[in-house]
């Protein structure tokens, strides 16, 4: 898969990998290291199975960068917490498609309604595995971020898994179909690793959870070159 030359990405990691006793200097060696934005998991036990971070813990992070804050609801009923998130410093907000029978609504609050307008909260929709991008073909021109899910959520370090990426293909192509001049970035999330990271070279934006925080053969700042230094070679 290659990209053309003047494509950069942002590298996000993800802190349901980090030591959550030293929360605040993970966050800030993330920033340290040379990461773009801070991932925060939110699982509420019920759209998936397990049970991680809720808005206190998001904006104790918060306070420990100035890193956009890219905040992952795997929760049912994301339009209940919205507002709790938004005012516990999410600078992105991103809903599971799979989680709202009223998606065009549920992003049509984030991108207009207060408080998330002034705010400037950016909107992202995320896809399961199985989900077809056609999921998203009613909402997209009002999107800031599509999540392409490759694992099923729920837990970190994970394989990703491969047929999931022909999705950034298909998206890319809807994107340009669509004409959209200003498309929505898009994320990767889940098994992205150093050595593997050029394999999700279409997307924007690349989640690394256990990547980094485990990364064997370094520091977190050697794990985010190391992404880097992968993506470039796709370049031509
Ligand atoms: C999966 C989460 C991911 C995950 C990524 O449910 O949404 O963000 O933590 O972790 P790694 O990079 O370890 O797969
Ligand atoms: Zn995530």
């Amino acid at each position: 898969m290659t990209a053309t030359s003047n494509r950069s990405w942002k590298i996000a990691p993800s802190i349901l990998s980090a030591d959550f006793a030293r929360l605040g200097e993970e966050v800030r060696a993330c920033e340290a290291a040379g990461a773009d934005w801070v991932h925060v998991d939110v699982m509420d036990g019920s759209f998936v199975p397990n049970i991680t971070i809720g808005p206190l813990v998001l904006e104790a992070a918060r306070r420990s960068t100035s890193l956009p804050m890219d905040v992952h609801l795997m929760i049912v009923e994301p339009e209940r917490h919205l507002r709790a998130f938004a005012e516990a410093g999410a600078s992105v907000i991103t809903v599971h498609a799979e989680a709202c029978p009223h998606l065009h609504n549920t992003v049509r609050m984030l991108k207009h309604d207060e408080p998330y307008r002034s705010l400037g909260i950016r909107a992202g929709v995320a896809l399961n595995p199985h989900t077809p991008i056609s999921a998203l073909d009613y909402v997209l021109p009002d999107l800031d971020l599509v999540v392409v899910m490759t694992v099923n959520p729920g837990w970190g370090a994970q394989p990703y898994i491969p047929r999931t990426l022909r999705k950034l293909e298909e998206l890319r192509e809807r994107f340009a179909r669509l004409g959209l001049t200003d498309p929505p970035l898009l994320e990767v999330d889940g098994g992205v690793k150093v050595s593997n990271a050029h394999e999700f070279a279409l997307a924007d934006v690349l989640v690394c959870g256990s990547g980094l925080f485990h990364y064997p053969d370094g520091t977190y700042a050697d794990a985010v070159s190391g992404l880097r230094r992968q993506l470039a070679t796709t370049l031509t």
